[in-house]
């Protein structure tokens, strides 16, 4: 007799493991129960518009949605496309090794140990890390490897960094006496090559395919393409005060890195950290991220709407709320999603389901 077809179930979680990151304001540890709240809703596309680590995308991927990535700083999209548009590319380990070799033949930029010098990375780190963007950039041809490597090199500057951020000129706190208690001097110092052989890792087997044809996009959020059956928006935070998070100055580092021959250009040598020349953006201001969010909600109206934001924040949950209820008839309001353990006051994750 014959037995009746078993279809896969797509809803996984796979064996594949979306990769660790301390990246300011991932998902990753929060995403199973983002997920819980919506996998019920009907739907089959999603456009993830603040992609950032890509933890909310790559869940749908496991969830065999197709799924669109996007993010407007280009690292970030790299991540995209290294984790969510790739389906089956990996590195491999000769690959890897070729990375993290000085060639004899090529005559080496210096542009970060002389640009760079006593900021972030030591100087040993700094002639790393030149060495290896120029042979990610060289030695590799398929975009979606650079982007693999690209990632494992993000994820180690980031893992390196007191604070995991690029805010400070504060290469001092990983020596400094006084600082021995703060965060993990072990990990700080950890070899540059070791962390990036883990992360390779990481990525590599965190790649899979879903039968979809899954898109990293790198644009400003209001260009993004309507249609997608769901849309999820977690955009940067604005505090109560006005005070929000600047993605790009924040990690301005890891930006100028996917720019290394015009980085130069982009640098704005007032600052001692050598951040890059600021760009005023609607998402951090108090005065316009409330409009920010109804272009953004009116441009997708036709989708089910998911909106991450935390309850204490610039627009209060009051006004998100009813500026959803303009355009949706159905608005759940999800609270206490996650305690942020380490603010001082506790901020609640929220989480808003409209359709
Ligand atoms: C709160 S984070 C998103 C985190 C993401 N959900 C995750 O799990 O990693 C906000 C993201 O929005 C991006 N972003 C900021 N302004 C943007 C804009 N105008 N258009 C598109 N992306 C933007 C930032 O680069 C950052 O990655």
């Amino acid at each position: 007799m014959n037995q009746p077809l078993q279809l896969p179930l797509i809803d996984m979680p796979t064996t594949h493991v979306f990769p660790s990151t301390r990246f300011q304001g991932s998902k990753r540890k929060i995403v199973d129960q983002i997920w819980e709240n919506i996998r019920d809703l009907r739907f089959d596309t999603v456009l993830d518009i603040f992609g950032g680590t890509g933890a909310i995308s790559y869940r749908a991927k496991q969830a065999g949605k197709t799924v669109i990535y996007n993010d407007n700083l280009v690292f970030n999209w790299n991540i995209g496309c290294a984790l969510v548009e790739n389906a089956s590319v990996q590195l491999s380990d000769i690959e890897v090794e070729t990375i993290l070799q000085r060639h004899n033949d090529v005559d080496y930029p210096q542009f970060i140990q002389s640009t760079f010098a006593n900021i972030y990375f030591t100087d040993e780190e700094n002639r790393w890390l030149d060495t290896v963007v120029y042979n990610i950039n060289h030695d590799l041809a398929d975009t979606r490897k650079q982007a693999l490597a690209r990632f494992a090199l993000f994820q180690a500057c980031i893992i390196k960094r007191p604070y995991n951020l690029f805010h400070r000129a504060n290469l001092y706190m990983r020596s400094a006496e006084v600082e021995r208690s703060f965060g993990n001097k072990a990990t700080w110092d950890t070899p540059f090559d070791v962390h990036f052989r883990n992360f390779a890792a990481e990525a590599n087997a965190a790649i899979f395919d879903n039968g979809r044809k899954n898109i990293a996009l790198n644009l400003d959020a209001m260009e993004t393409p309507t249609g997608a059956d769901l849309v999820y928006l977690d955009p940067p935070y604005l505090n109560a005060k006005g005070i929000g998070v600047d993605y790009r100055d924040f990690y301005h580092f890891l930006e100028g890195l996917v720019h290394y021959d015009s980085w130069d250009s982009m640098i704005d040598y007032r600052s001692r950290h050598r951040r890059l020349f600021p760009q005023a953006s609607i998402w951090n201001n108090e005065k316009t991220i409330y409009e920010a969010f109804e272009a953004l909600i009116e441009r997708h109206r036709k989708s089910i709407l998911v909106v991450s934001y935390r309850d204490d924040g610039i627009p209060s949950k009051a006004a998100l709320v009813n500026l959803l209820k303009r355009y949706k008839s159905q608005v759940q309001v999800v609270n206490h999603l996650y305690k942020y353990a380490l603010a001082k006051r506790s901020t609640n994750e929220l989480l808003l389901i409209a359709q």
